[in-house]
C-alpha cells in the first residue's frame, strides 16, 4: 500500500455538530479533513466517524495517526 499524502503538518481543530462525517485518509481531498471523493483509484478509503455531542475535535491532517480520525501526535515524528 502506498503512503497517504500529508495534507497538513498539524491537526485541524474543529467544533463539530452531532452527525456523521467522513475523514479523508488519503490526504488528497480539497476539503480537508473530510473526504471529497479524491481517493477514487488509490489504495485508501475514507473513515466514517460519528459525533454524538457537539464539541471540539483535533482531526489528523498528516494522515499517520494510529487513532483515525483523531490526532495522536504522530505529526511530531514526521
Ligand atoms: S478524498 Fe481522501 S479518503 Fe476520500
Amino acid at each position: 500500500m502506498s503512503e497517504p499524502k500529508i495534507a497538513g503538518a498539524k491537526p485541524v481543530v474543529l467544533d463539530l455538530k452531532p452527525g456523521t462525517y467522513w475523514w479523508c485518509a488519503c490526504g488528497r481531498s480539497q476539503n480537508q479533513p473530510f473526504c471529497d471523493g479524491s481517493h477514487q483509484g488509490n489504495d485508501f478509503a475514507p473513515v466514517q466517524f460519528k459525533v454524538d455531542i457537539a464539541g471540539r475535535s483535533a482531526l489528523c491532517m498528516c494522515k499517520r495517526t494510529g487513532d483515525q480520525p483523531r490526532c495522536d501526535g504522530s505529526h511530531s515524528k514526521l
